[in-house]
């Protein structure tokens, strides 16, 4: 497994998520490596019919390289509240509606609560990631960052839950925080070191 992923190699992004696309293309191009997003292949998403992050992060991965023949790396995540038994969870992305609105989303989260007249203010992130081969099986990874919820939404800065979402040990919400930073301690960092240390070779030691 080490060095399937080298400085030189070429990966797709198998999202058409651009916070996502962004975020991973940050993360891999120190590395050496680069990034093509599958919405500018034209590759179509595939139904998420999993039920589990690992899952439907394997079924993205797989259909990118399917119609790319080439190495493709799927994100899927989401956010998981405590007092909500766990949801929304792999539905993070359908909370959001068509429109994809996350503001009505973080609605839903704080109503929800607040029917249950809990103080349980506890979420975490996870992020499974897959990486899909040409030839050769899938690999998956998965990391979770801890955190509590606000109310209201804070910042303007990442994407989805990001403005409702304070990770533990800090006071900003993600989506106030410097997108390094975020970028340093989210779920998507978690898996991607962990997907690192099982493929990655650089030059001197492939
Ligand atoms: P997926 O494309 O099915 O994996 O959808 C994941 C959804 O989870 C996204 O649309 C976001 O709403 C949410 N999500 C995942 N990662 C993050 C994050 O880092 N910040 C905020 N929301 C996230």
């Amino acid at each position: 497994m080490l060095g399937t992923l080298r400085p030189g190699s070429t990966l797709v992004i198998a999202t058409h998520n651009e916070g996502k696309v962004r975020e991973l293309a940050e993360l891999f191009a120190p590395l050496g490596i680069a990034t093509l997003s599958a919405g500018a292949l034209g590759l179509k998403e595939p139904e998420e019919t999993g039920d589990s992050f690992a899952e439907n992060a394997k079924i993205k991965a797989e259909a990118a390289t399917a119609g790319s023949g080439m190495l493709a790396v799927a994100d899927d995540s989401g956010l998981e509240v405590t007092a909500l038994g766990g949801a929304p969870g792999i539905h993070s992305a359908r909370w959001g509606g068509p429109n994809k609105d996350f503001s009505l989303a973080m609605e839903r989260i704080n109503r929800e609560l607040e029917a249950l007249g809990t103080a349980d203010r506890r979420a975490n992130f996870v992020c499974a990631l897959a990486l899909a081969q040409p030839a050769g099986e899938t690999l998956v990874f998965t990391g979770k960052v801890d955190g509590t919820l606000v109310w209201p939404p804070r910042g303007t800065r990442g994407f989805g839950y990001d403005p409702i979402f304070v990770p533990e040990g800090y006071t900003e919400t993600f989506g106030e925080m410097d997108p390094e930073l975020k970028n340093d301690l989210s779920h998507r960092m978690r898996a991607f070191e962990k997907l690192m240390l099982a493929t990655y070779a650089d030059g001197d030691d492939a």
